[in-house]
């Protein structure tokens, strides 16, 4: 799908193909250390803008990754990716801090699912991440299982919830 013009919407949210224009809003939104504490399974140095570059200049032309730029009044608010991991298809994403608690993580989601077809899609959440856990819920994601893994912005192990969408169910649970 990459490449694929799109322009999904849901209210004031907007997806879009990312463009190199949006990584350096990009990487300084991932800077932020509450959203790596937050999300725990981050970049190993966020600072490091070079390996910033690096990560994103592959994924941009690894067509089996799906991103879409979030867009929110004309402005990037953050991404969201699809991408294979240990043999299924996993979704992640981030909101710049200064657009946190207006329902865009939610709307971007579901404008996503409808981009992306395929399910199951997985989802691998810190299980102390209220946020992104309520977002996956109100998406009709549900729990698959756990997991634990060394988190970079914490230093430490961190568990983790599994979480599957099974099947286009729960869209209308964010209305
Ligand atoms: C987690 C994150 C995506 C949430 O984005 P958002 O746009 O603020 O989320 P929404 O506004 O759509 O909120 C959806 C729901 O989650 C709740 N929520 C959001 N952040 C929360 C938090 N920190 N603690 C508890 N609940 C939270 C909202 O209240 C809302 O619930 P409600 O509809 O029942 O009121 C955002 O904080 C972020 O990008 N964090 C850093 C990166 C990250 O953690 N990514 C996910 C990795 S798995």
């Amino acid at each position: 799908m990459a490449g694929r013009a799109s322009n999904s919407s849901t209210g004031a949210v907007l997806l879009r193909d990312v463009t190199e224009a949006d990584l350096p809003i990009f990487f300084e939104q991932q800077r932020n250390r509450e959203a790596n504490r937050m999300a725990a399974f981050t970049a190993r140095d966020p600072e490091d803008r070079a390996a910033f570059m690096a990560h994103w200049t592959k994924v941009l032309a690894d067509e089996s990754i799906t991103k879409q730029t979030i867009v929110f009044e004309e402005r990037v608010a953050g991404n969201i990716v699809c991408f294979m991991q240990d043999g299924h298809l996993e979704v992640g994403y981030w909101i710049g801090k200064e657009y946190w608690g207006k329902g865009i993580a939610t709307k971007a989601l579901l404008a996503f699912l409808n981009h992306v077809p395929v399910r199951p899609l997985y989802a691998y959440v810190a299980k102390d991440n209220a946020g992104s856990l309520r977002v996956l819920q109100k998406c009709g994601f549900t729990m698959s299982g756990e997991g634990k893994e060394y988190s970079n912005a914490r230093g430490a192990e961190v568990e983790a919830w599994v979480l599957i969408l099974r099947a286009n169910v729960g869209y209308d649970r964010a209305t």
